[in-house]
């Protein structure tokens, strides 16, 4: 079998990047993924959700950004549109490959849309749940950035 290619893109914005997974993707049998954690994955992971029943093409999830949390996003199926907005560049994803997550860092404005219908994400997560951490506002993240310099 012809080992598959896997093109990972550039990422340009600030406190993201591309997280390559390790794969066998030669079995008869299916694909294996794997990441671990402080190893493949940046951090310790302490939480883990995923999202799926994406069947409304309309549908907008995220639009907001994190003070401390550091998360790994995946999409695992299908594909969606991951648009990144570090507060000076802009970027936007197909995510359309199981094989590598993008990192969403501190102070990163995400936002995810035109999900397939058959589109699961997959979150990897620093920290437990806490509402504190999250900033769902813009003018308030670009407040954030301004008192919190790199
Ligand atoms: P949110 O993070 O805004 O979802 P998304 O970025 O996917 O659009 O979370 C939606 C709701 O779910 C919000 O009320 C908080 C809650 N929630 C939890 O209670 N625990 C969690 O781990 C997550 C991710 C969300």
């Amino acid at each position: 079998m012809v080992k598959q290619k896997i093109k990972f893109p550039t990422i340009r914005v600030k406190n993201s990047g591309v997280v390559k997974m390790k794969f066998f993707n030669d079995f008869p049998d299916g694909n294996l993924v794997i990441g671990e954690g402080r190893r493949d994955i940046p951090f310790a992971i302490k939480r883990v959700y995923f999202i799926n029943n994406l069947y409304n093409k309309i549908a907008k999830r995220g639009l907001h950004a994190h003070k401390k949390l550091e998360q790994v996003i995946f999409c695992v199926n299908g594909s969606f549109l991951l648009r990144l907005d570090d507060g000076r560049t802009q970027q936007s994803l197909r995510m359309d490959s199981p094989y590598y997550g993008v990192r969403l860092g501190p102070r990163l404005w995400h936002k995810m849309s035109d999900f397939s219908a058959d589109c699961v994400i997959l979150v990897l997560a620093s920290d437990y749940f806490r509402e504190s951490d999250y900033i769902r506002d813009y003018a308030a993240f670009q407040k954030h950035l301004k008192i919190k310099k790199d």
